[in-house]
């Protein structure tokens, strides 16, 4: 009777679990009519769960390279008088780790919101509040290393170009720049965190943003002018010619306790974060399903996680400003 009981149970979760997907699914075909408010920003962390979230991502991340930066610039930090900038620096945690281990390097931090820390800071450290796409408030030359993590969804493909230039631009010939962004791409996952992903990345699309901008970075770093087709690639493709020494290195992440470890339950949670909270108020809109139904998904997904050795890349590009 046990055996029948649990048998019925479990075939009636099959259908549950069906009939989300297709629910999934349908409300899909919908999303074409849902168009996204500009206004809304979900890319500007709303919250303290936001700014707990990069906090967190950022020490993960720090692990899994077992480092701040990968550019050759240990020597120049620690000589004194270079300048760094962080560009959409969100909290602050990488600017206010590495100012705290180069006192004699002022460093500088950007972001159009004022989630960094305004008075407990160290005195090398200074945060402005800014849109770099309106430009970057610094005279051509100035920074020995510019860096810039995670924009990629929040800049819009055409807005690369400009940003790129302006980070180039108030770089020192001889300086590095580095970017750091996700792949966006997961790997040997189940159904429903695919769907789920893949309504994400609809979205993100839908605001203009380009989620695989690292893959188009890569390919121009790589090649020549020649092979690129629109006008905003051959720009971007221009910007980078400006710089030598290119690098770039993947790092995988996995995701989910099961098969990833501890790496694997942090970024689950990071992840979780992520879903039920920065998106919370977006995605279930955008795919037109109800919040109930899409917290419910996102369990699905990770019941998924227990059963794929499901995991994604990380990139981070540097390259040396030439001289000019
Ligand atoms: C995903 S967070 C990454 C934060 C940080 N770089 C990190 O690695 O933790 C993106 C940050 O970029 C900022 N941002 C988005 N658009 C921006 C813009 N146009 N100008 C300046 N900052 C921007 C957001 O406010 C947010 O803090």
């Amino acid at each position: 009777m046990g055996n029948s009981h649990s048998s019925r149970k479990s075939s009636r979760n099959k259908i549950s679990k069906k009939k989300s997907l297709q629910k999934l699914n349908n409300s899909e075909s919908t999303k074409q009519q849902q168009t996204y408010d500009p206004s809304s920003k979900f890319h500007i962390p709303k919250n303290n769960n936001d700014i707990d979230r990069m906090q967190q991502e950022h020490f993960l991340f720090q692990h899994i390279w077992q480092c701040n930066f990968s550019s050759p610039i240990e020597q120049t930090l620690k000589a004194g008088n270079a300048k760094v900038l962080d560009v959409g620096c969100g909290p602050g945690v990488w600017l206010l780790s590495t100012s705290l281990e180069y006192p004699l390097t002022q460093f500088y931090g950007i972001d159009i919101a004022p989630v960094f820390p305004k008075e407990i800071k160290p005195e090398n450290l200074e945060f402005i509040q800014s849109d770099i796409t309106n430009g970057i408030r610094f005279d051509d030359n100035y920074f020995d290393f510019v860096r810039m993590n995670l924009l990629s969804t929040s800049l819009q493909e055409n807005q690369w170009v400009y940003v790129i230039e302006e980070l180039v631009r108030v770089l020192k010939p001889g300086g590095y720049i580095e970017i750091m962004e996700p792949e966006f791409q997961f790997y040997n996952i189940g159904p429903y965190f695919s769907k789920l992903n893949s309504c994400l990345i609809n979205f993100i699309s839908s605001t203009g943003a380009n989620v695989h901008i690292t893959q188009k970075i890569e390919s121009f770093l790589n090649t020549s002018n020649s092979q690129t087709s629109s006008q905003t690639d051959v720009n971007l493709c221009n910007i980078l010619s400006k710089l030598t020494e290119i690098h770039s290195d993947t790092r995988t992440i996995p995701i989910g306790g099961v098969h990833g470890g501890k790496i694997g339950t942090i970024y689950e949670e990071l992840l979780t974060m992520y879903f039920k909270n920065t998106v919370v108020d977006i995605l279930p809109w955008y795919i037109g399903t109800s919040r109930e139904n899409y917290l419910e998904l996102w369990k699905l997904c990770q019941e998924e996680f227990k059963n794929y050795a499901s995991f994604t890349n990380l990139v981070r590009f540097w390259g040396k400003k030439v001289a000019e």
